[in-house]
């Protein structure tokens, strides 16, 4: 008999990265997923579409259990709501309680965080506490969470290992921050208890290759791929505007460590593998960017350690989907630095974590999902 799979609650699994994340925890067969999203920038058929693939990945004959396993529990409900979260760990203590948490749930945008600070505050640091407090008087211990590259700001040296100095440059990179510390500070408190590891997540980007999920954002996306992605179905025809190419890089554009979403999502099926293991936390303080510390808290970058500018994107996207884009160099654009780049060697050799797949392939599945849904999951089942 397959051994049980644990229950992981993924908060914000129906958004881009979060989705990502729910199929492979499936796929892994070692886990199964509840989640509570408010849908705030997401739509439940994405949640619909991860348990279909994960099913259709099952062998012909498979049993209805095996089927059931791949359905994912929804709670719609708000995560900086604590009776949200409440709820579920309460329901779930009847039915073998939770196992762990994946904290993906965040408001995301640069821009927008310094127009809506406390908002930022509320959504990004009042629910991690919320989380981690359910969590404690719970007694589930373990955690992984969605932390960004953003934390670096503009780092002194590329590629940029972990314990680069942490030095946030947004109202959005300082929630990453803070919650980071807030994990850290708690595992500090019961080391004998609490284990927890942030994934500092370069820039994600692609899509499952059956192009059945995707990134969706709502309104004009501020991100270069899915803008190119919506840009090459049709949408924002006054083209692109390159933000500045007077950069000391390759061409003169900014670059970027762009990791193909299932690498990255398959990383998160790693460090809860990594989570009960005591020698990953040795000299975890100086490998986290942080001082000393007693805990169990680790940081990793998920990266794929190649740096690629944005007319290479630019070019790799043409490739890929047949369009021509219309571009025009503008001013650079407030908080860019020229250069982000992973070192991702230290998930590469803790968490047996690499990024195989290049940047072909990204843009390959990427164009299949927004090809297949010009207009994302909008009116979708
Ligand atoms: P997303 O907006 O697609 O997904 C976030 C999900 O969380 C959405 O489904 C949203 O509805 C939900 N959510 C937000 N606030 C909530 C709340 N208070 N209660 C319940 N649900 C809530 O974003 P994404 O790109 O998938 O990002 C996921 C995580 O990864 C975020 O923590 C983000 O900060 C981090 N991250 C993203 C990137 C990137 O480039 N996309 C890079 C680095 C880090
Ligand atoms: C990539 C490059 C732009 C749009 C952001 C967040 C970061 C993380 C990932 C969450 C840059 C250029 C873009 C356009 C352009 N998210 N560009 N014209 O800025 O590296 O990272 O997403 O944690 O925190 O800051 O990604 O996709 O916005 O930009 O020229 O219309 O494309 O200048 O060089 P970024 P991006």
């Amino acid at each position: 008999m397959a051994s049980p799979r644990k229950t992981i609650l993924i908060t914000g699994a129906a958004g881009y990265i979060g989705s990502h994340i729910a199929l492979c925890c499936l796929l892994s067969g070692k886990f199964s997923v509840v989640t509570i999203d408010n849908f705030h920038n997401s739509y439940p058929t994405a949640l619909k579409r991860v348990t279909k693939i994960a099913q259709d990945a099952l062998p012909a004959d498979a049993s209805d259990d095996d089927k059931k396993a791949l359905e994912i529990e929804v709670y719609r409900g708000d995560i900086s709501i604590k009776s949200d979260i409440e709820k579920i760990f309460d329901e779930y203590k009847s039915k073998g309680g939770i196992w762990g948490v994946i904290h993906v749930a965040a408001l995301k945008s640069v821009g927008e965080s310094g127009e809506i600070p406390i908002k930022y505050y509320e959504n990004n640091i009042t629910a991690t506490i919320n989380l981690l407090d359910v969590m404690e008087r719970n007694q589930v211990y373990n955690i992984v969470y969605s932390s960004s590259a953003t934390v670096y700001g503009a780092p002194p040296e590329c590629p940029i290992s972990e314990s680069s100095p942490l030095q946030p440059e947004s109202c959005y990179g300082r929630t990453k921050f803070m919650s980071e510390l807030i994990l850290k500070d708690v595992c500090d408190s019961a080391p004998e208890k609490w284990r927890a590891i942030s994934l500092r997540y370069f820039n994600p980007a692609g899509a499952h290759p059956s192009g059945q999920i995707g990134e969706d954002p709502r309104g004009r996306p501020g991100n270069l791929l899915p803008l190119l992605s919506q840009m090459a179905v049709g949408k924002f025809p006054e083209g692109l505007k390159v933000f500045g190419n007077d950069y000391t890089t390759v061409d003169g554009t900014c670059v970027r460590d762009y990791i193909h979403i299932m690498d990255l999502a398959q990383g998160h099926v790693d460090a809860l593998a990594a989570l009960p293991r005591d020698d990953i936390y040795a000299a975890q303080g100086k490998a986290s960017g942080f001082g000393a510390s007693g805990g169990k808290y680790k940081a990793y970058n998920l990266g794929k350690g190649e740096g690629m500018s944005v007319l290479q994107m630019v070019a790799a996207m043409e490739k890929a989907s047949g369009h021509k884009y219309k571009t025009e160099v503008v001013g650079r654009r407030t908080g860019d630095v020229p250069e982000l780049v992973a070192n991702p060697a230290l998930a590469e050799k803790e968490l047996g974590f690499k990024a195989t797949r290049g940047l072909e392939e990204m843009c390959r599945d990427l164009w299949k999902w927004q090809s297949q849904n010009p207009k994302g999951y909008e009116g979708q089942e």
